[in-house]
């Protein structure tokens, strides 16, 4: 099984930046505690940040062809207004789960709102690095019991 594990702005610097929502883990912390959890699981999973829209647009797009079956994506601010983003995401029929690792509701109105939700199966959020490893297990719950 493949998954794609997707960071979006800002996300490179976990573990120096507001600690009170973010916790000390940095993105590197995030990744190894993913990847042995999909070591766990027989999971290979691909991990990609950029600060940078359209690039996180071109590696969407790459998971049409490169067999990826699922996607957990942090967008970060991108979250909350990017219709290009969410446009991408929209095209893949792979199940796509949205993380953030603060309680988005429970911060300022703009974090609120998700542009993504419409085009995702659900979303998890609160748990710091928790929500990461509960996304991932979410991705490969719904490609293991995906409807033939
Ligand atoms: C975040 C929440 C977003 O509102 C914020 O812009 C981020 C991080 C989170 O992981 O809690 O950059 O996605």
């Amino acid at each position: 099984m493949k998954i794609l594990i997707l960071h979006g702005v800002n996300l490179n610097m976990f573990g120096q930046r507001d600690p009170k929502h973010y916790g000390t883990e940095t993105l590197e912390g995030i990744t190894s505690e993913l990847t042995r959890l999909a070591n766990e699981l027989s999971i290979a999973i691909d991990s990609f940040q950029t600060n940078h829209e359209g690039e996180m647009c071109e590696r969407i797009h790459s998971a049409h062809t490169d067999s990826t079956q699922a996607i957990v994506i942090n967008a970060g601010a991108w979250t909350h207004y990017s219709y290009a983003i969410r446009d991408a995401l929209s095209v893949l029929t792979i199940p796509i789960i949205e993380v953030h690792m603060s309680n988005v509701h429970a911060r300022e109105e703009f974090r609120h709102h998700s542009v993504l939700s419409s085009v995702v199966k659900g979303q998890i959020c609160g748990f710091g690095t928790q929500s990461y490893l509960l996304g991932l297990r979410a991705a490969h719950h719904a490609v293991k019991h995906a409807p033939a």
